[in-house]
């Protein structure tokens, strides 16, 4: 949540600050702000969107060779200009930007009151840098010392990026469980939330660890050193991100691109993962893990929203192919409760950004319990990717569109890897049906492509179902968890309200909400269940819901009971949720533009959420 970006070297730092905001406002749209050091501080904020904010600067003085920007997901303080981001000492000396949450920033501001500051804003950051310029003025100290006993004083979570009046020459960064990257030039430096603005201008990269605090020089020095002012040596990597995975390609919307990239994003999850050869299945990343990974008793599986749904799937797939004991938590409960995680246990990390607070704390928590700790990750080199022991990238490239798609699939793809892998290895599955398993994997991307045939049709169903209230998904099965993301893609991006259900649930009872205005969604591929499905569809239209069947190709009986039916190919069904979720992926696409809400960008949310 929150965005940050930051510049110091030769060229004009307002063009890569405004752009690298653009490419960060997946994190948080709320409100935007830069400010530049050219003799004086200059900082330009608006509320509204980084466009309000580059339209507001046209015509201003904004030139200078250094600078920082914010865009804002607000947790403190509603959006308005004066809570936007960059913010001042009380001096004016400082400027700061900050992504994170000041935990105790009450008790400091008060006792910064008593020693006669003043605060503008509502805002925590406001409270850091007026610590930090306190700290410094009383000492008389550099701005990274001063920074750093300010940082020792603060509980809670910040990335800092900082510049001083009287030292136009240098920034100083710090970072703590929000994520910050410095990108390394020939002779300047890009700081950024994550590392998609440093494309097409760097491909070196560092990312910070907790507790760093770093001082980026004009003349190309860097520094780093941690809170307890020891040096770290800092360790550049290179990174390869293109330009074009930064832009929608000819799509109207990032969501649309994402969702059309699945065919290829699932090859690249499976290229050279997957043979129809021994070994069959070779994930990499996990070294010296690969025994306790094979020998694990139970896994538990931690994410949050999207994930948690893969994660279902996950649990799913590990119990029916490997006959192993899988428990998936929301990463938001298993951190607040009294888990048992034992050794031997290995937890499995599920996140798209790698960066999610929830999920990085539940991951700590069974580090201390002794678990080896597992990372499926979409973003390289995120904190979660870091912070486990081994770990699969599902190489699903940047997903910029909020309601997250590809990244879904990808995980689902990587579940299913790791099941038929260790369903292999225990002698679980028959040889015959793991072949067969591993060569409709292959078929996968192009049975996608098919299943996005249906596009077209499923404009016409969202037109009939745009100015409903509430939509109900159901799904048995493996298609349950498809259900659970179905109906969470449709409220987030329409606000319309959607629930998922096992479908037998539905008598227990959502059975009572059911009238003409309630359509209801029913993935209904399934081999297994299949007659208790045609069941649960005729309670709905014995009902009078309107219903919409997702069916495999050449259905018959479902096709003449629903409203609307929906085609997808015939797969294995431990592979189903890969094709069943495409449909859904489209309706409440569809559905929201024709609601005419910002489909990438849908009120209140932001991508990566790195506050509890
Ligand atoms: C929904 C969505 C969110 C994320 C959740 C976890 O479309 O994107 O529910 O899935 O915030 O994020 P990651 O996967 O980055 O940990």
């Amino acid at each position: 949540m929150c965005g940050i970006v930051a510049y110091i070297g030769p060229r004009q730092a307002s063009p890569f600050l405004i752009n690298g905001l653009k490419l960060l406002e997946y994190r948080g749209y709320d409100s935007a702000g830069i400010a530049v050091l050219n003799g004086d501080l200059k900082v330009f904020k608006r509320k509204g969107k980084v466009a309000e904010l580059e339209a507001f600067i046209e015509g201003q003085d904004h030139s200078s060779t250094v600078g920082l920007g914010h865009t804002r997901w607000a947790t403190h303080g509603e959006p308005t200009d004066i809570n936007a981001h960059p913010h001042r000492s009380g001096n004016g000396r400082l400027v700061m930007v900050h992504n994170g949450i000041i935990e105790n920033y009450g008790s400091l501001k008060t006792a910064l009151q008593k020693e006669g500051h003043v605060f503008e804003s509502q805002t925590d950051t406001e409270v850091l840098v007026h610590l930090i310029e306190e700290i410094q003025d009383h000492g008389n100290l550099p701005l990274e010392e001063a920074v750093r006993l300010a940082l020792d004083r603060v509980v809670g979570a910040y990335a800092i990026v900082l510049m001083d009046r009287e030292h136009p020459d240098k920034l100083v960064a710090a970072r703590k469980a929000s994520p910050l990257v410095i990108g390394v030039g020939d002779d300047e430096y890009f700081l950024a939330s994550d590392a998609a603005p440093l494309a097409g201008h760097t491909k070196r990269i560092i990312y910070m660890n907790d507790e760093e605090i770093a001082v980026v020089h004009r003349n190309g020095d860097l520094q780093i050193k941690n809170i307890h002012n020891k040096v770290q040596t800092p360790f550049i990597q290179e990174f390869d991100m293109q330009v074009e995975e930064l832009e929608k390609g000819g799509y109207e919307h990032f969501m649309l691109k994402e969702i059309h990239q699945q065919p290829q994003t699932l090859a690249d999850c499976m290229r050279g993962r997957l043979s129809l050869e021994a070994p069959y299945v070779k994930l990499g990343g996990v070294d010296e893990y690969e025994k306790t990974i094979s020998n694990a008793k139970r896994f538990i599986i931690a994410a949050c929203g999207t994930s948690w749904h893969a994660g279902l799937i996950g649990e799913y797939l590990f119990e029916d192919l490997a006959r192993i004991p899988v428990e998936v938590e929301y990463a938001s409960e298993l951190r607040y409760r009294n888990p048992i995680i034992q050794e031997g246990d290995v937890v499995i990390a599920l996140s798209q950004s790698g960066e999610t607070a929830d999920t990085l704390a539940a991951l700590e928590l069974a580090k201390d319990k002794g678990a080896m700790l597992y990372g499926v990750v979409n973003a390289v080199g995120s904190s979660i990717a870091r912070l486990t022991d081994a770990g699969s990238y599902i190489h699903a490239g940047p997903e910029i569109g909020v309601a997250s798609t590809k990244a879904f699939t990808g995980q689902v793809a990587l579940l299913t890897m790791m099941a038929i892998s260790l369903g292999y290895k225990r002698g679980r599955i028959p040889n015959s049906y793991f072949h067969k398993l591993i060569s409709e994997l292959h078929n996968i991307p192009a049975k996608i492509e098919r299943a996005l045939r249906c596009e077209e049709q499923i404009k016409y169903i969202a037109k009939e179902i745009k100015d409903r209230q509430n939509a109900l998904y159901l799904g048995r099965g493996f298609n349950f968890p498809v259900a659970l993301e179905g109906a969470l893609k449709l409220k987030e991006i329409s606000y319309i309200h959607a629930e998922g259900y096992p479908a037998a649930e539905m008598k227990h009872g959502p059975i009572a909400l059911i009238d003409e205005e309630m359509p209801v969604i029913v993935i209904a591929t399934n081999r297994s269940a299949y007659d208790k499905v045609v069941s649960n569809i005729q309670e709905v239209k014995a009902r009078k819901g309107m219903v919409i069947a997702v069916v495999t190709e050449g259905e018959k009986t479902i096709s003449e009971m629903a409203d609307y039916t929906i085609e997808i190919p015939d797969t294995e069904e431990p592979l189903t949720p890969l094709l069943s979720v495409i449909p859904l992926q489209l309706l409440s696409y569809h559905i929201a533009v024709m609601r005419g809400c910002n489909v990438d960008q849908p009120r209140n949310l932001a991508k990566s959420v790195t506050v509890e």
